[in-house]
């Protein structure tokens, strides 16, 4: 019922199915009070554009009039409104008011005989600082009620809460259980009191530790989270769903949302913010409103404000931003910023799920940048997967602008007239070989000058690591004419460099894996470079088009001929998508993969990497771009897997 339309890392644009429409995500479920309606849902929907909502099947059920409504004529009805209504079981008020009153049976069956589209089990909310003991046992629970109302739930979806207080190991432990369960969407409890508190450390390490268990097929909802603050930071942690009275009850005591924090009413001047109600009001005339206008408009507001966010999180999403937006939205406020570097500290994490390419620059802007998955994957890349052409000197140049290698070209023609030598740039991202300058994110990388203290002890570190692993016999820094009379001196005899070689191979090994330039570059090779910009463009060998560069990253397209060798030289499951007999005949045929009909891939491959399309046997059926990764593939049910470019049935390989 969930699929993966675009992602940037772990954030993701879905698309949740449910019998009354379709859901895009990260989606706010705004709370509806059916005894206390501040906004319509008839206005959530048509003036606000909300197209789901969440209610309390409790509070209904508890009220005569509203339970017998809801049975007879369903929830959609009562409601009035007929996108996806999703309902939570009562869990919050049994625990704020110490009583529970209805079982999970009773609440699972009402929910699912109301026609709700995603009903909620009777979760046992634990208390994120009540110890570990209270913990287990809750979750323990919590296990036990999910599976029984995974045999009651009928055709609804069924929420199933990941509990386990503020220890990660409990958190993962019991999303991988729900992981095992016939649950459709996991919410993340428990979280209220710590959102409240402004414990957003607390928070990233109990959203980590779940998605580490969840399988990543499943929609995340977080429980209760509804203010704009958090969602760029849930979102790029892979939440997909939100819900929250607190556009309600903050309107009610005055407050304001806003994506840097709240404002109170009382103090406020003008609102930085270009909603329908800010735009009319200022702070002194919504303070002359009487209360219950005034409310109903700053609850407008705090909804307004709540889906400008949303919106601002998708598109970064589309744009490969998000990364860049949590960065700015983090230092709103010293908490949040705890909560974003406790993410970048555990960033290893997200790194099987970002992109090898994006349609954005990387913007390096201090040392916390150093933990972007982008930035640690290059660093782990060119050392374990480049090999540097034999050269007996190296010629390190400082950071120039990029292009490096036309940036440095005079210096290089020098050089190789007094000495063989290979050369390398020292950047942000580490020493990069200056064949690989067009190379994602290398060329695209946008840093803040002058580096910080941080970033220059891990660029030395990783120079100093390289230079151990060298096997030039000389390696100096650029120093202008005196690094040309000391290489005369010592050197002495010119040598040859084409960078455009260099290129073409090193692409190859970092992009495909090292080896990949032996194998897919092993005859007489042609370069044809572009007579505009006079980059490499594609690459011929024995007369066959292998691969073709991307002008705007500096990677490769797999052409079938490059991926038969590649297919030929390297053992499943390596740089593969193995698919069933079903999907095989229509990826042959140059039709994109499905994720439901993968039977395995390469751990290796990461979104937005060429890939071969295999079926059981191995046989080579097409070549094309994931979207997704392996264990994304293997859990997802729906939606787009990789994008064929070309099926092995297919005649003209374009
Ligand atoms: N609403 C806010 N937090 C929670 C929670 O932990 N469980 C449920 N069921 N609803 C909630
Ligand atoms: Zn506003």
């Amino acid at each position: 019922m969930f699929e993966l339309v675009d992602r940037d890392c772990t954030g993701r644009i879905g698309i949740l199915h449910t019998p009354h429409g379709k859901v895009r995500t990260p989606a706010l479920l705004p709370v509806v009070n059916p005894h206390k309606v501040t906004i319509s849902p008839e206005d959530l929907h048509g003036k606000f554009g909300f197209q789901a909502l969440i209610t309390n099947s409790y509070i209904i059920r508890k009220d005569d009039h509203l339970r017998e409504r809801a049975l007879a004529g369903g929830i959609h009805d009562l409601l009035g409104f007929h996108g996806m209504v999703m309902t939570d079981s009562g869990t919050f008020q049994a625990h704020v008011y110490g009583k529970e009153g209805v079982t999970n049976e009773e609440i699972v069956s009402f929910q699912r005989d109301m026609g709700v589209d995603v009903g909620t089990a009777l979760d046992v909310f634990t208390e994120p600082w009540g110890g570990l003991e209270k913990a287990r046992e809750g979750m323990e629970e919590t296990l036990r009620r999910v599976e029984e109302a995974s045999t009651l739930r009928g055709e609804m979806a069924l929420a199933g809460t990941v509990q386990g207080g503020v220890f990660p190991s409990l958190r993962e432990e019991m999303a991988a259980r729900l992981g095992e369960m016939d649950v459709q969407v996991h919410p993340i409890g428990g979280v209220v009191p710590i959102m409240e508190s402004y414990a957003y450390r607390d928070l990233v390490r109990v959203i980590l530790a779940a998605k580490r268990g969840l399988p990543p097929g499943r929609p995340v909802h977080l429980f209760g989270a509804g203010h704009p603050m958090v969602f760029a930071l849930a979102t790029l942690m892979g939440c997909d769903l939100f819900d929250s009275s607190s556009y309600a009850k903050y309107a009610h005591a005055g407050r304001m949302m806003y994506p840097d924090g709240t404002r109170h009413l009382k103090d406020l001047g003008e609102s930085p913010c270009g909603c329908p109600v800010c735009r009319e009001h200022d702070g002194a005339s919504l303070r002359a409103l009487p209360e219950g206008e005034r409310e109903v408009k700053l609850a407008e507001h705090n909804l307004w404000a709540c889906q400008d966010e949303l919106r601002i999180v998708r598109e970064s999403i589309r744009e490969g931003a998000l990364w860049d937006l949590v960065d700015r939205r983090s230092r709103a406020h010293p908490r949040l910023f705890e909560g974003y570097k406790e993410l970048c500290l555990q960033a290893g994490q997200l790194e099987p799920y970002e992109s090898t390419s994006k349609p954005s620059p990387l913007f390096y802007t201090d040392h916390l940048s150093m933990r972007r998955p982008l930035v640690m994957r290059y660093a782990r890349r060119v050392f374990s997967r480049y090999r540097p052409p034999e050269k007996r000197v190296l010629v390190g140049f400082e950071e120039g602008s990029r292009p490096y290698g036309r940036h440095y070209a005079d210096a290089m023609a020098k050089v190789l007239k007094v000495a063989d030598s290979h050369f390398n740039v020292q950047t942000v991202l580490g020493p990069v070989p200056i064949e690989l300058d067009e190379f994602y994110p290398v060329a695209q990388t946008v840093e803040a000058a002058p580096w910080d203290d941080q970033t220059v002890k891990r660029v030395n570190h990783m120079m100093e690591h390289l230079s151990h692993n060298l096997r030039n016999s000389l390696a100096v820094m650029w120093d202008g004419d005196e690094t040309l009379d000391m290489l005369r001196m010592m050197e002495g005899r010119g040598g040859s460099f084409d960078i455009m070689t260099a290129r073409a191979r090193a692409t190859a090994d970092m992009q495909f894996g090292g080896g990949a330039a032996d194998v897919l570059m092993d005859g007489d090779m042609e370069l044809v470079t572009s007579k505009k910009t006079g980059k490499l463009r594609n690459v011929i060998v024995n007369g066959e088009h292998i691969l073709s560069m991307r002008a705007h990253d500096g990677m490769y397209t797999l052409k079938l001929a490059g991926a038969q060798k590649l297919h030929a030289a390297w053992a499943s499951p390596r740089l593969r998508v193995i698919v069933d007999e079903d999907a095989a005949p229509y990826a042959r045929e140059g039709k994109s993969v499905f994720a439901q009909f993968v039977v395995d891939a390469d751990e290796e491959i990461r979104p937005g990497d060429e890939v071969l399309v295999v079926d059981q046997a191995d046989q080579l059926l097409a070549v094309g771009r994931t979207l997704l990764n392996r264990r994304e593939m293997l859990s997802f049910q729906k939606g787009m897997a990789a994008k064929v470019r070309k099926g092995t049935a297919s005649e003209d390989d374009r």
